[in-house]
């Protein structure tokens, strides 16, 4: 692959993950506020629609694409790179954020939820830290 093609494939992963991120920062906002909502409330039916529709039509497809083109940005690292192997650690863990916000949203849906506004407050910082890590890995390489 040509060095222009690299940067392009580069510039779509850092894109995918914006788009991904503002997801998994926002999703647990809305949780939050759903904590608080009576179920079968108006608020609560309109907070589900949100929350459906951003897991489906923007974290889902924008993990898939993240993954899609950081994978073939791999092709072309040295594997045994400590801080590759950080970041690919980290974002494992976002995956299983990613998740564990699927769950929840499935729970609220069904009126289920029993988790505190609290949980969810603090669950919001988890995608945080990660994502900080995360770039100063794939940027800074400290080591
Ligand atoms: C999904 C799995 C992921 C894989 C396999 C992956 C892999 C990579 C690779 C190989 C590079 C190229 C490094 C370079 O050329 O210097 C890269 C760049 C980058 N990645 Fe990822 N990444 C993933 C997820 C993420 C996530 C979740 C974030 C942010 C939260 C992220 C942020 C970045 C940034 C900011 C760069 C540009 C670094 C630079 O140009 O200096 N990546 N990624």
């Amino acid at each position: 692959m040509s060095g222009g093609a690299y940067f392009w494939i580069k510039a779509l992963h850092i894109v995918s993950v914006i788009a991904w991120m503002a997801g998994l920062l926002y999703l647990p906002r809305l949780f939050v506020y759903h904590a608080e909502a009576e179920p079968g409330s108006e608020l609560s039916e309109t907070l589900k629609v949100m929350e459906r529709r951003l897991l489906r039509a923007i974290m889902n497809p924008a993990m898939i694409s993240s993954l899609l083109f950081g994978g073939m940005l791999l092709a072309y690292q040295d594997m045994t790179a400590a801080w590759l192997q950080v970041k690919l650690g980290c974002v494992v863990l976002m995956m299983f954020a990613h998740m564990a916000m699927g769950r929840g949203r499935k729970d609220f849906e069904a009126d289920r939820n029993t988790r505190p506004t609290r949980f969810y407050r603090i669950a919001n910082e988890v995608p945080t830290v990660l994502m900080i890590v995360i770039v100063v890995m794939a940027v800074v390489k400290p080591f």
